[in-house]
């Protein structure tokens, strides 16, 4: 449990996961290209103490292995992903969450910088990539409120326009592009936006973490500090309230109506994505710490920083979802490197066809209807987390002709290097675009007869468990360790 991302910062310090840099860095190329490495390295959280133009550090790669994302959760460390994705489903347990606690002040407005004062510019938000768009802000927990859904704080990208306005990545498949329709639908021009840079890192978990639309994810986040709330402090030039310990606040409003270009901008996927209209965001008080630190991230490699983010929180929802809504679903899994992209289910096949039910089901889930590309049913004696099971039953137990179903075209999340056509039908209105995408659901169960197979199903090699039981038990007699 920490009270902020820099007793956070301390502790992976203390225990060697952190480096100082205090080499002069000269732009956000170098900074994305170290952290590039790092990833491939497994390496340490870094914060690069002097960015050149800016008197402000720049924190990088908190999260960049499984055991800090599961220190930041209050987990133990040492489990693999599948460990942590059971531990993050027992948080998702409304009764373990607690709402946030109002408290007067917060470290957070040490500093407040308001009307033709404020200024982007002055915080180290870089073009990390040269082939971006512009400078993004990569880390913000973005929060708003809706008169019916209540509070949300989510993760949204945000590409600066000027010294005080920026793009807003949210889109009709994420809470707020919801709130914002909404918003839009009754008139108002805007909708009160806070967004804080640089917290205590279970915020950020509990942010990216897809739970229902009514519900606040700073409330779950308490699940992930041993039930302790989050103290919130009101913000000067709205109603909203954000985290007090933060480092740096940004306030001001998402517009219902004006839209701008922004992008292109590399993406979780392992693509850049090309550029796309997106609500502006536009900022009207600065509040920060004295000494504030800035926090980033990139995008891109299957296990960065930002990718292990994600990955368990939105591998448990899809979990639930999967466990819940699938007849006779055993397991679920997003294989990392498929980028949530392709969904594995395990079923306990009971009758013939059971298998193509469960890949029906499967693509009627929200996570993959609105996202996936690739939905594979495997039987339950195949582990879906284990690639290697996985493609021995998708080369072993799939007829091709007979067991792939491939749907329509239908609109899905934008970022999506495999759909092939964006639409912009909703641009006008201010919402983000959607991709055209078909989605492929494999059934790669074993073939029962009635499954217009003409020959016996195919039996899997191995002893009888009667006889395997008995060699085990007389395991040592054998003169075996
Ligand atoms: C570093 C990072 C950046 C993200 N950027 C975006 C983004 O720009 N747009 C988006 O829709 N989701 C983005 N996400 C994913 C959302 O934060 C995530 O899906 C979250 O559950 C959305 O919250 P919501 O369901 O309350 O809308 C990002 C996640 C991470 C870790």
């Amino acid at each position: 449990m920490f009270d902020d991302l820099r007793t956070f910062l301390q502790m992976l310090e203390d225990r060697g996961e952190l480096v100082r840099v205090k080499e002069p860095i000269h732009d956000g190329h170098e900074i994305f290209s170290i952290l590039w490495r790092l990833t491939e390295i497994s390496g340490p959280a870094v914060i690069f103490e002097d960015v050149a133009g800016y008197d402000i550090p720049v924190v990088s790669n908190i999260f960049g292995t499984l055991d800090r994302f599961a220190l930041a959760c209050g987990f133990p460390e040492g489990k693999n992903a599948k460990g942590y994705r059971d531990l993050f489903l027992e948080c998702l347990d409304t009764k373990k969450w607690t709402d946030p606690k109002i408290v007067k002040d917060g470290p957070c407005k040490e500093i407040v910088i308001k009307g033709d004062d404020v200024d982007l510019n002055r915080l180290p938000i870089l073009k990390w990539h040269p082939d971006d768009g512009g400078p993004y802000t990569t880390m913000p927990i973005v929060i708003t409120e809706d008169d019916k859904f209540g509070v949300n704080a989510s993760i949204y990208r945000m590409m600066t326009h000027d010294k005080n306005s920026t793009g807003m990545m949210c889109n009709i498949f994420q809470d707020q592009g919801i709130y914002l329709n909404r918003a839009r639908t009754k008139g108002m021009d805007s909708i009160p936006c806070a967004v804080a840079i640089g917290t205590d890192p279970s915020l950020y978990v509990g942010a990216v973490t897809k739970i229902p639309l009514t519900a606040n994810e700073l409330a779950f986040s308490a699940a992930l500090r041993g039930g302790r709330p989050v103290d919130v402090v009101k913000c000067e030039t709205n109603d909203l309230y954000v985290p007090a310990s933060a480092e740096i606040i940004l306030e001001g409003e998402i517009s219902t109506g004006e839209v701008k270009q922004e992008g292109p901008y590399g993406e979780w996927m392992g693509y850049f994505e090309e550029e796309m209209l997106l609500p502006v965001f536009t900022v009207k008080c600065i509040t920060h710490r004295k000494d504030p630190l800035y926090l980033m991230t990139i995008e891109g490699p299957e296990m960065g920083d930002a990718e292990i983010l994600r990955m368990i929180p939105q591998m448990t929802t899809f979990t639930q979802q999967a466990m819940s809504q699938i007849t006779g679903c055993k397991d679920a899994w997003l294989p990392p490197a498929g980028r949530n992209y392709t969904a594995v289910i395990s079923v306990k096949k009971r009758y013939p066809g059971w298998g193509k039910v469960a890949a029906y089901q499967a693509i009627a889930l929200p996570f993959v209807a609105s996202s996936a590309n690739c939905v594979i049913v495997v039987d339950d004696d195949v582990d879906p987390s284990s690639l290697d099971e996985v493609v021995w039953s998708l080369s072993t137990r799939v007829d091709p002709d007979k067991d792939v179903i491939i749907t329509q075209p239908m609109g899905g999340y934008v970022l999506n290097p495999a759909g092939s056509r964006r639409d912009r039908e909703f641009s006008d209105t201010g919402a983000t675009d959607i991709v055209m995408r078909s989605i492929m659901a494999i059934d790669a169960t074993l073939q029962m007869e009635m499954e217009g197979r003409s020959r016996p199903s195919a039996t899997v090699v191995g002893p009888k468990k009667e006889m395997f039981d008995k060699v085990l038990a007389n395991w040592k007699k054998y003169g075996f360790e």
